[in-house]
């Protein structure tokens, strides 16, 4: 063995870099590719809360926080969440995150032992499976593609054994744009607490629908004791760059948490909690207004991928849409390569997220309209067989 790989952690030697940034990090600096690529909102974050992070920044409002988060946010997050008929207290069950990436790795590493399984409903954010390895816990899959890419209560049933610790669900998904209709997840609920295991639920995008309202699975009777709920601002109010998210939770699983925080990460931004304070009261409009513009990005792609005979899932939320490539005779892998190669499109090969994902990629429209129906077309282009020309 080289004698430097004896100088690192084994446990993160076995795990990989990102699939997504691995596709993110060919597009930088190339003007000449269009990006259907990562996650990231084209809009810039609402100005009223830009304006009010300036104002905090210039009167000098640059410290660090309480390790929870400024009281006035968790507040206004408390009210946020009473929105979807969830009831954590400001006090001691809701705490400020460095994004929900922070939320996901520390309470993974709150609940998660040496050898627990832990199911995660697949094909779903890349994160999830090498952060709870890092716990050396035990990632289960529940390869979802059978069943229309909603997980349901009976396939989550059969993966739990008595070392299970926690079923991870995201509604809506990344990479799938699908959402788990109520009344499954009220039938995920009841094997939930039959089991006593964790649920966690990441709702990054329960802003982003475009059918149904979102629904949190903490709201059915009796959750409270089981929900983790994992949310934050990073898509809903476009601000990825500002890196602030949340976790609530019972008080005694955050007492945990908050520890790992503490030592971890200290607080989240001050300016970010003060665009978060403004966002939750004024911002809405324009949530709506970018919820409204996702949706008719989402109909372009969906009508451009029926003209041209590639299949998808059906997005319901978020801002992805999960095509079906099989009918190319290429893998997720060579599609995309060939797509950016020739065509100079980025997309992401959809067995990044883990199983079920092969034989898909993931588009996202959280990108320019005009660029869309480039893409789209050089899309067509490489389904004819045809080549890019120079004035494409
Ligand atoms: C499902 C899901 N969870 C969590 C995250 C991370 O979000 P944040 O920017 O708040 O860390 C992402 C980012 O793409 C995501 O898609």
């Amino acid at each position: 063995m080289n004698i430097r790989e004896e100088k690192f952690s084994n446990r993160v030697k076995t795990i990989q870099p990102s699939g997504i940034r691995r596709f993110f990090e060919f597009t930088i600096g190339r003007d000449d590719i269009i990006s259907l690529g990562v996650g990231q909102p084209d809009f810039p974050t609402p100005s009223v809360m830009r304006e009010n992070a300036i104002k905090h920044l210039e009167a000098g409002h640059t410290s660090y926080t309480s390790n929870w988060g400024l009281e006035s946010v968790r507040k206004a997050i408390a009210e946020y969440l009473g929105r979807y008929g969830l009831s954590y207290s400001f006090k001691d069950e809701i705490l400020l995150t460095i994004g929900v990436s922070e939320a996901i790795d520390i309470v993974f590493r709150s609940i998660l032992n040496p050898d627990d399984e832990i199911i995660f409903a697949e094909p779903c954010y890349v994160s999830y499976q090498p952060l709870a390895q890092l716990c050396h816990a035990k990632p289960v899959s529940l390869d979802t593609s059978s069943t229309n890419f909603i997980p349901t209560a009976e396939g989550i049933e059969k993966l739990i054994t008595p070392k299970t610790k926690a079923v991870m669900i995201c509604s809506p998904n990344n990479p799938t744009g699908t959402m788990i209709p109520a009344d499954e997840l009220e039938k995920i609920a009841e094997v939930v607490k039959k089991h006593q295991i964790w649920l966690i639920a990441d709702e990054v995008y329960a802003e982003l629908f475009y059918g149904d309202k979102h629904t949190s699975i903490g709201s059915f009777p009796g959750m409270k004791d089981y929900a983790i709920i994992l949310n934050g601002f990073s898509k809903s109010f476009a601000m990825t760059g500002w890196r602030i998210g949340f976790i609530a939770c019972p008080a005694d699983l955050m007492k945990q948490v908050h520890k790992i925080h503490q030592y971890g990460a200290i607080c989240s931004p001050i300016m970010s909690q003060y665009a978060v304070l403004e966002g939750l009261e004024n911002a809405w409009d324009d949530v709506e207004k970018m919820r409204l513009s996702y949706l008719e990005r989402r109909d372009l792609m969906m009508k451009r991928f029926d003209e041209i005979g590639l299949p998808y899932v059906c997005p319901d939320g978020a801002f992805y849409m999960f095509v079906d490539i099989r009918k190319t005779g290429l893998s997720s892998e060579d599609f995309a390569m060939k797509l950016i190669n020739e065509y100079k499109v980025a997309v992401v090969p959809g067995n990044v997220f883990g199983a079920g994902g092969e034989g898909f990629v993931r588009c996202c429209y959280a990108t320019d309209i005009e660029k869309i129906r480039e893409a789209l077309n050089r899309i067509d282009l490489m389904m004819k067989g045809e080549p890019l020309t120079e004035t494409e």
